[in-house]
């Protein structure tokens, strides 16, 4: 057990999960937040992320974790981990805005001896030329000499219960040994395999490869989809057989688009460096991108061929959209397909109804909508239903038997749910 101090900068969905799991290893945990009302909530012992309840945080507390947003932490503080948002700005370049105001903030407060880890997804050369300046100058230390300085990118899959903080591999990357060492020593005292990179700028990209490989191989099966369905093959049954093949392939499945806050953001970062630096596309990403994109209309020109077949037109019709979230058996929201499948269907005068376990009340960009209070009376009310996250709590084979119609976009749905 360690007696020493870390401050986590950022208490989302990455940064109070490393505060749980580095309070549990015995560190002092202060958690640096600027949203004054998740400081306030968090202190009071309640949770806003999927993969911690109100007990975790009470359990937190119990330790000595502590909800802040007084930046004074970061002076007493042996690490200090930048968990802040990455998002895409105007145009689809990359956002830095919450990293640099992050490392000035730690810069401002740093003290002799400290390990700076950024943890934010981003693209290579981040950390050496934007947030190393920006420490320096604040703390008037140098880098190296003062302090160290690492890369470690979060590998976090909400909702996943096989593979947590503790067991999965993390990579971390120092401008040197001793910063590398820094990483390895702290993120060692409560992770099972902790992986030395040779440099940050190899740990940035890993990560971004990581998810990139993960948004060509759906855009993949989509594109894939799309042609078998014209051609009468069901590609569900293609996946099925290639997945029984033990090396050389992974499965991936269609769906009605990517969302989340990684796999439709993080490849962007990579392709605007390669463009920025280099002056040529990052052809994969932006294909992928393109058929990613596709895909919610691609929904919504589905169910206007079921509701046709059953001699109906969309305008008027009542879509039944069940799972609004971005995947199954969470709560978050962010950058789901469901929007862009309810706005497609609305722009056709669809009229749309929802349900899902984990949200009431649903914000589209054309007004809200609230949750259909009987899911059963719902399914049978509706001209169509889709299938947009096949949460566990779904029954959908009795679903699927009770619907006039359903889509089905992720092939969980037994017939005669029709799947995409
Ligand atoms: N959520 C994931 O599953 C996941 C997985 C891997 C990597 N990431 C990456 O981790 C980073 C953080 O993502 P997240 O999902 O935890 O974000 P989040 O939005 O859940 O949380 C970020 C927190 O940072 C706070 N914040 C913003 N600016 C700040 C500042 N200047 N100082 C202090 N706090 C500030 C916000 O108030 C918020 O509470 C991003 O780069 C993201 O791409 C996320």
């Amino acid at each position: 057990m360690t007696s020493k101090t870390v401050t986590i900068v950022g208490q989302g969905y990455v940064g109070l999960p490393l505060a749980q799991a580095a309070a549990r290893a015995g560190w002092r945990v202060h958690g640096l937040d600027v949203t004054e009302s998740l400081v306030e909530a968090l202190n009071d012992g309640t949770s806003h992320v999927d993969d911690l309840s109100d007990a975790d945080i009470q359990e937190m507390l119990g330790l000595g974790y502590r909800a802040t947003t007084d930046p004074a932490v970061v002076a007493d503080s042996d690490v200090v981990v930048i968990c802040v948002p990455t998002p895409l700005g105007d145009g689809g370049s990359p956002d830095l805005g919450a990293v640099k105001a992050s490392s000035r903030t730690v810069g401002d407060n740093l003290t002799e001896g400290t390990t700076v880890i950024l943890e934010s997804t981003t693209y290579p050369g981040t950390t050496d030329g934007i947030v190393k300046p920006i420490l320096e100058m604040a703390s008037g230390l140098t880098a190296g000499d003062d302090f160290q300085l690492a890369y470690s990118p979060e590998r976090v899959d909400p909702g996943r219960t096989d593979y947590g903080i503790k067991n999965t591999p993390k990579l971390m990357g120092g401008m040197d040994d001793a910063s590398t060492q820094g990483a390895v020593a702290f993120y060692g005292s409560f992770i099972d395999h902790p992986v030395p990179m040779d440099g940050m700028r190899e740990a940035e990209t890993a990560k971004l490869l990581e998810n990139t490989f993960r948004h060509v191989n759906i855009a993949l099966v989509n594109e894939m989809a799309k042609f078998c369905k014209e051609l009468n093959i069901d590609i569900w049954e293609v996946i099925r057989g290639a997945a029984t093949k033990p090396f050389g392939f992974m499965k991936f499945t269609p769906g009605p688009g990517v969302g989340g806050h990684c796999i439709p953001i993080d490849p962007n970062y990579l392709s605007y460096e390669v463009r920025n630096q280099l002056g040529y596309p990052f052809r994969f990403v932006e294909l992928a991108q393109e058929i990613n994109n596709s895909m919610p209309r691609y929904v919504a020109d589905r169910v206007g061929e079921l509701l046709n077949e059953h001699r109906k037109p969309v305008n008027g019709s009542e879509v039944l959209l069940l799972g609004v979230t971005y995947k199954a058996n969470i709560a978050d929201q962010r950058e789901s397909p469901a929007m862009p499948v309810a706005e497609a269907l609305r722009d056709r005068g669809a009229v749309i109804r929802f349900h899902d376990p984990m949200v009431e009340n649903w914000n589209l960009e054309s007004g809200s909508v609230t949750r259909e209070a009987s899911l059963e009376e719902a399914v049978k009310a509706a001209d169509v239903v889709v299938v947009l996250q096949a949460h566990e709590t779904y029954d959908l084979e009795k679903l699927a038997a009770d619907a006039k119609v359903m889509l089905d976009t992720r092939g969980a749905a037994p017939k005669p749910a029709v799947r995409l």
